[in-house]
């Protein structure tokens, strides 16, 4: 109990050391070393509808989180819980150390957010959407322009500030409100569709912004898309998300390794049923299967670009395919439906268009 604080198990399901620390006030607070936000039997309901349904989950410090899921999956109505715009029907969350519920001011104060919805004011330039973020969010006076110039920059729209946004492109809007959700200095920001309504090469130079503000604003970053290359692409970790649970969690190479590796098909020569017992040996081989008619074998393996050559040194074949799962596989197996069909007009969508007024 040295400088009045002591270390503690937490007595609910984390698996991480909490620090207590009795405030001036005689008030416990606890502050996690490593998990972020803790959501604990977050529950929205409207009306019959669950949009999100007893929801547990932890996000850790600098990570970048991702909520993938198809249209109406709960992903907005969850991060408007976690920035405090929407009450939980029960349940509750911590956002660093502040809980979602009874400590709302706070919350607000240390994150940030970017609407799926566009929601900067267009007949205002880039800089003075920005100077007017910056007094809602009661940034020091003598700070302001230093970290208005700060953000432009991270966001590559220096040159772009005095510019009405209206005159902006859909890219640079979707900029623009980043560096809006950033400017009070945000220990979390949630990007809500990040690239919505963007076109392919938008959307990569928008990745490419969003991987230069975790290493320059070492933030936490919560997004949701329905985009599986995206979340593959940027996240530390994916949760899947279907009618308001998580139904997968995990790294986006262990979730495609739950597929059970590639999937190499083998056309035989002279569809010869070959002999396969040295291939049972290879740890790598996971699993063996199909010897049809057709005369193809198919195996489930691990890394196959570099474990295809000693397989043929076993098998004779005429033709060689393999696939890598994708995220979409993994979302298929876990809901047995495809995102990709679902992808596109949804709740939200017709809200987050961004093309020129
Ligand atoms: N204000 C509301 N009133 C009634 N139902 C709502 C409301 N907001 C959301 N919903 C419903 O809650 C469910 C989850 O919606 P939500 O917007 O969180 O989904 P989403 O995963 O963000 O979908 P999208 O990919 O379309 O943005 C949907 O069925 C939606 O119709
Ligand atoms: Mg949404």
């Amino acid at each position: 109990m040295s400088n009045g604080y002591f270390v503690g198990w937490r007595t609910f399901q984390i698996d991480y050391f909490y620090f207590f620390k009795i405030s001036r006030h005689n008030t416990l607070i606890y502050i996690s070393i490593d998990c972020l936000i803790a959501i604990r039997d977050l529950v929205k309901r409207y009306d019959n509808l669950t949009a999100v349904d007893r929801l547990n989950l932890d996000i850790h410090e600098n990570e970048v989180f991702g909520l993938l899921g198809s249209n109406g999956a709960g992903k907005t109505t969850t991060i408007h819980m976690l920035a405090t715009l929407l009450k939980p029907t029960s349940g509750t969350a911590t956002v660093n150390g502040f809980d979602i519920v009874t400590q709302s001011a706070k919350v607000r104060g240390s994150v940030g957010i970017v609407f799926q919805a566009p929601s900067s004011d267009d007949m205002l330039t880039g800089y003075e959407n920005l100077k007017l973020h910056s007094w809602l969010y009661s940034v020091p006076r003598q700070v302001r322009e230093k970290r208005i110039a700060e953000v432009l920059d991270l966001v590559g729209l220096t040159e772009r500030k005095s510019d009405q946004v209206k005159k902006y492109s859909g890219g640079m809007r979707r900029r623009l409100e980043i560096a809006r959700g950033l400017i009070h200095k945000p220990k979390v920001i949630f990007l809500d569709e990040p690239t919505l309504g963007l076109d392919p090469s938008s959307r990569e130079s928008m990745w490419k912004y969003i991987e230069r503000l975790v290493k320059e604003e070492k933030i936490t970053i919560i997004l949701t898309t329905h985009y599986m290359e995206e979340a593959d692409m940027l996240c530390d970790r994916i949760g899947i998300i279907d009618r308001g649970k998580i139904i997968a969690l995990d790294t986006p190479s262990k979730l495609k390794g739950m597929m059970g590796g590639d999937i190499v098909k083998l056309k035989l020569v002279e569809k010869k049923r070959p002999n396969t017992d040295m291939l049972k040996n290879f740890s790598f081989v996971h699993k063996i299967e199909n010897i049809s008619d057709d005369g193809l074998l198919v195996l489930s393996v691990d890394n196959a670009s570099r474990n295809l050559p000693i397989i043929l040194k076993y098998i004779d074949a005429e033709s060689v395919e393999y696939t890598i799962p994708t995220l979409n596989d993994v979302f298929l197996r876990s809901t047995g439906r495809n995102i990709k069909e679902e992808a596109e007009g949804g709740f939200m969508e017709k809200y987050a268009r961004y093309e020129q007024k």
